[in-house]
């Protein structure tokens, strides 16, 4: 019966059990992990477009083949987590059109622009920096086959985040210039980086319900502050700061105290009014529009080959 369904999925949870794709779960439970593993997809494969924009232009021939390397796992990210998503039963064409359609969310840290290629080493540094404390969390989120993809992404990530501050390091042992041009990437990512992790857990919605599945093992919050008691060090080894004046080692909770986050510009960024919302979707249109002969050459294939079988 549905009951006995549910205490032994309630059972499974409260033991650490994961959960795999042919196992009974709540409905509620299957559509939230299809919205954030789906939101999760689109923004690895999102994520490419801020440091694709900087591949041509990669001072050496070392960053670039770096770069391309990195830019390039993101788009195998994106695919362990389309597939993850498709073993709760969703199509992975349904939630991309959803993203194309501005029906599902992808990462607000996306839509701002890479303006000097100091933003590059910043990005794989800071952002995948804060990704990875939000990931390694999910690497035991009760549903199995998410939690194993993550295994896998973390490792890479953390490869990215090393490739971003070695980026960083020689930038911040070189001249004036590039000292003061890291400074400007640390100055317009470091607001916008701590606002991936969320709304502050009081305006979180969907918070209380992914903790109790066990989904997130962690809150928007203590992973902010987590990010920000790793990032700070670092900062200061750069001999570099943050745009906060009120960042402070706080003896009392063994923790950086920060200024207040200007939620506004999260919320404005997540209704779609970023600097690079309009530019992302549309060169994903575009990307989807043009690659429609890859599509049907490929469906063309597989028929013809169907065909020689039977
Ligand atoms: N950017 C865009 N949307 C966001 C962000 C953000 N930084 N933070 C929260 N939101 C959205 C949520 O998706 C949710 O929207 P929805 O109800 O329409 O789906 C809403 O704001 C409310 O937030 P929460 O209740 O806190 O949502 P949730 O419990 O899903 O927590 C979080 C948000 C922490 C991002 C979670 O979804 C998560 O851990 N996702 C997986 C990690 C991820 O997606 N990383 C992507 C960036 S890293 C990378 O790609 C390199």
């Amino acid at each position: 019966t549905e009951a006995q369904h549910q205490q032994h999925f309630d059972d499974k949870i409260a033991a650490d059990t994961s959960i795999e794709a042919k196992d009974w779960m709540p409905d509620a439970y299957r559509q939230n992990l299809i919205r954030q593993i789906g939101q999760h997809a689109h923004s690895e494969v999102i994520g490419m477009l801020p440091e694709a924009n900087w591949l041509t232009r990669a001072p050496t021939l070392r960053r670039k083949a770096v770069l391309l390397a990195k830019v390039q796992d993101e788009a195998g990210h994106g695919l362990y987590l389309y597939s993850a998503a498709e073993t709760l039963g969703c199509s992975r064409q349904d939630i991309y059109q959803k993203m194309l359609a501005g029906q599902m969310k992808y990462s607000s840290i996306f839509n701002y622009p890479t303006l000097n290629w100091a933003d590059i080493g910043v990005i794989g540094w800071l952002v995948d920096g804060a990704a990875i404390v939000n990931q390694v969390a999910l690497c035991r989120a009760s549903y199995g086959p998410y939690a194993r993809a993550m295994v896998k992404i973390c490792k890479e990530e953390s490869f990215h985040q090393r490739q971003g501050y070695e980026a960083v390091m020689a930038m911040a042992q070189g001249s004036a210039e590039q000292r003061a041009m890291l400074q400007d990437a640390i100055n317009r990512f470091w607001w916008p980086v701590l606002m991936m992790f969320g709304p502050s857990d009081a305006d979180s919605p969907h918070s209380a319900q992914s903790m109790a599945w066990k989904i997130k093992r962690h809150s928007n919050d203590e992973l902010r502050q987590k990010f920000i008691d790793n990032t700070v060090p670092q900062l200061e080894a750069l001999r570099m700061s943050a745009p906060d004046p009120d960042l402070a080692w706080d003896e009392a909770t063994g923790h950086y105290r920060c200024g207040e986050i200007d939620w506004n510009e999260l919320y404005d960024v997540i209704k779609g009014r970023g600097q690079c919302n309009h530019e992302r979707l549309q060169a994903k249109h575009r990307a989807w529009d043009e690659g429609s002969w890859v599509r049907d050459g490929a469906m063309a294939h597989a028929a013809k080959r169907a065909a020689n079988a039977a």
